[in-house]
């Protein structure tokens, strides 16, 4: 595998023909640096100039002024074919070749670089299978006989033929129906994991941003950048009203998706093992706030709810009357998820578990209700400063 290489914008200007001095560029004066291995998703409403940036990093548009870097090679002195062939290259109407069989399409690159036709075909075999289609029932079809989520899968496979460094793709996801994106940008995420390619990501939708971007650069008609950080400090620290605006009023329960159960301190929770001494955990149960208390089993297992007036006077613990202990959460769950879980469930109280499945505390609709408040206070607070 090639290692990826950083993407650096200095001072990037396009004026199209036409636009005098007194008009905006397409792209006004773009600074910014991607970090190699990094996803940059390019974000801003139609026509601020998301698709001329991308398309100056492989030269299908040149800069009126300024340079564009990959690693340290300013691209405006490379060869273009050359170029062109080192940069993976996806775009929303995919452009696949309709009179070339889905492996012909993702050999393109190879074909062209020479590659002996078996080595072409098992590179375009290796790269059908990275992205989830079965080469031996894709490789031979046409375009044509494809759903459009498979060929967005294909469009991604050819631009990963020649394992280049950096990857443009341009709204990818925009062509496909909600679910087939939601499950494409995931496959994108998973792969990423394991390419580490350098990725400049376009899109319009700020939430497909926000979740597919390491660092997010919000752009501005006139294609001047608002702003170029991480999607939760975009969030919680919007640069100006336009970035307020552009990430919506909702910006609180968005920044949920970006926090984990297991980054949060858990609320304590009273536990009573199934069998053991009801008067003590009676007795336990009586010294929280909390109405519940959870039934464990011998593993610290949870097994149900049981309000605190329901547990015997004497006797021992049991499970069989209670509330079932639900929603359960682990150390991936999104607090955003936690929060719809939550909303939907009789005691509103998600019980966090670990690998194991034993318990280790809670996560409150109240906690996050907080969280949601202290983002907006922060964020009330920066831009009250600026
Ligand atoms: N060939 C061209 N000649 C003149 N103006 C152009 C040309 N291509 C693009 N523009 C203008 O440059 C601006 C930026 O265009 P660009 O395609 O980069 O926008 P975008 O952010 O990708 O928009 P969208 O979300 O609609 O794809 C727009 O105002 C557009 O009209
Ligand atoms: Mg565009």
């Amino acid at each position: 595998m090639s290692s990826a290489e950083r993407v650096v914008f200095e001072h990037v200007t396009k004026r199209y023909p036409g636009t005098g001095a007194g008009n905006p560029g397409a792209v006004e004066d773009l600074s910014l640096e991607v970090p190699a291995g990094k996803v940059c998703v390019l974000v801003g409403p139609s026509g601020c100039g998301k698709t001329t940036s991308l398309k100056m990093v492989n030269r299908l548009i040149e800069p009126t002024s300024g340079r564009i870097l990959i690693g340290d090679t300013d691209v405006g002195r490379r060869d273009v074919i050359e170029l062109r062939r080192r940069i993976g290259y996806v775009i929303q109407q995919v452009g696949l070749f309709p009179h070339q069989t889905v492996g012909e399409n993702v050999a393109t690159v190879p074909r062209l670089l020479g590659w002996d036709v078996g080595r072409q075909r098992a590179r375009a075999d290796e790269l059908l299978d990275l992205v989830g289609l079965d080469p031996a029932s894709y490789a031979a079809r046409y375009p044509s006989a494809l759903s459009g989520g498979e060929r967005q899968r294909v469009g991604v496979a050819r631009a990963l033929a020649a394992d280049p460094p950096v990857l443009l793709m341009d709204e990818p996801f925009g062509a496909v129906d909600p679910i087939v994106r939601e499950r494409l940008q995931n496959e994108l995420l998973k792969l990423q994991e394991r390419l580490a390619k350098t990725i400049l990501f376009v899109t319009h939708d700020i939430d497909e941003a926000i979740k597919m971007g390491d660092l997010v650069a919000v752009m501005q008609l006139g294609g001047h950048l608002a702003q170029y950080a991480t999607p939760d400090e975009i969030l919680a620290r919007p640069a100006n009203d336009f970035v307020g605006r552009f990430v919506g009023a909702d910006r609180g329960l968005k920044r949920l998706a970006l926090v984990r159960v297991g980054s949060v301190d858990l609320q304590p929770v009273t536990t009573a093992m199934v069998g053991g001494d009801a008067a003590e955990a009676r007795r336990r149960a009586a010294e929280d706030d909390f109405p519940y208390v959870l039934v464990v089993d011998e593993r610290n297992r949870p097994l149900e709810w049981c309000r605190d007036d329901a547990i015997p006077a004497e006797g021992t613990v049991a499970a069989t009357n209670g509330l079932p202990a639900a929603p359960i959460f682990d150390r991936h769950t999104t607090l955003k998820d936690a929060l719809s879980m939550l909303l939907a469930s009789d005691v509103q109280a998600g019980i966090v578990v670990d690998d194991a499945r034993a318990v280790r505390g809670l996560v409150t609709a109240d906690m996050i209700g907080d969280r949601i408040r202290a983002s907006a206070e922060t964020a009330a607070v920066s831009s009250g400063a600026t």
